[in-house]
């Protein structure tokens, strides 16, 4: 989706196999989305996979993934949900994707360098693993291997059980908090960011209007202000907010979540005010 919108972390992998497969990229509005007609003339029996962000990494847009699941029937659909789980509801079952994956260290709040990836079993037989490892296959007849069942499949070595087990501690935490407690939440501190941010001149927004169609990441510019220095100015007042890029524009990205409060949220729109 446009290789300058999508995050590197699904882009890369895929440009580095250009020698064998061909990228295509869909034409996007300036917060990110395509029409559907747009991607279905994409799509042609050579299609071998549909790579997504299910919500961006700049905008916060969030994809209708569960309508674009349905006009690529039997192509392998792979969403990367790095910025939706943990702040929204996710359901592989309803996105139908073949392929998912997450880090456990964003909206999760878990440890860093954790993550996961899903795949369904049927689509389990387009993965061949690019490892292999004491874990991963058994030996048999003394030379000849075979990998084990999944998930071991591909699994091949020991794993990071100390960030596994304070993945599961983040996720139950934020499980008992409600899902749809910490959407509402989210959406309650954002829309508050956004609103006292348009009241403030100079100001210039990024991403959909509508609460619905994004998650709670508020991306904005200062007119005439260098977004490098807006980051770093906040920064020395313990204000932690990103600098990101919409394209080839540079941007301030705020990304509150459920732990947030109102308070810290009018803490930063007036530190904005006074740069
Ligand atoms: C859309 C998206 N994908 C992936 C990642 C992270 O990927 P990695 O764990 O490879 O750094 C991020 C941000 O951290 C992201 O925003």
């Amino acid at each position: 989706r446009g290789m300058s919108h999508e995050h590197h972390s699904n882009f890369y992998p895929w440009l580095k196999l250009e020698e064998k497969i061909t990228l295509k990229n869909l034409s996007i509005d300036k917060d990110g989305f395509f029409t559907l007609e747009d991607l279905e003339l994409l799509i042609d029996d050579k299609t071998k996979l549909v790579a997504l962000s299910h919500a961006l990494y700049n905008t916060g847009s969030i994809l209708p993934l569960e309508e674009i699941s349905k006009i690529l029937h039997d192509v392998p659909f792979f969403v990367d949900s790095a910025q939706t789980v943990g702040c929204i509801d996710v359901n592989v079952s309803k996105i139908n994707c073949n392929f998912m994956s997450f880090n456990g260290s964003k909206w999760l709040c878990g440890p860093m360098g954790t993550g996961l990836f899903y795949c369904n079993r049927k689509s389990s037989e387009l993965l061949e693993p690019r490892t292999i490892g004491g874990e991963s296959a058994m030996i048999y007849d003394d030379t000849s291997l075979a990998f084990k069942e999944l998930p071991d499949k591909f699994q091949t070595g020991f794993r990071n059980y100390v960030g596994i087990v304070g993945l599961e501690s983040s996720a139950n935490y934020l499980l008992d908090f409600g899902l749809n407690n910490i959407r509402e939440k989210n959406k309650y501190l954002s829309n508050l960011l956004r609103e006292e941010l348009s009241k403030i001149p100079k100001i210039i927004l990024y991403g959909p209007e509508d609460p619905d169609s994004r998650t709670s990441i508020v991306s904005f510019n200062i007119d005439g202000m260098d977004s490098q220095q807006v980051v770093d100015r906040l920064e020395k007042q313990n204000i932690v907010l990103a600098l990101r890029e919409i394209m080839e524009q540079k941007i301030v990205r705020a990304s509150p979540h459920f732990f947030n409060t109102e308070s810290e949220i009018m803490s930063v729109v007036d530190a904005i005010k006074n740069l």
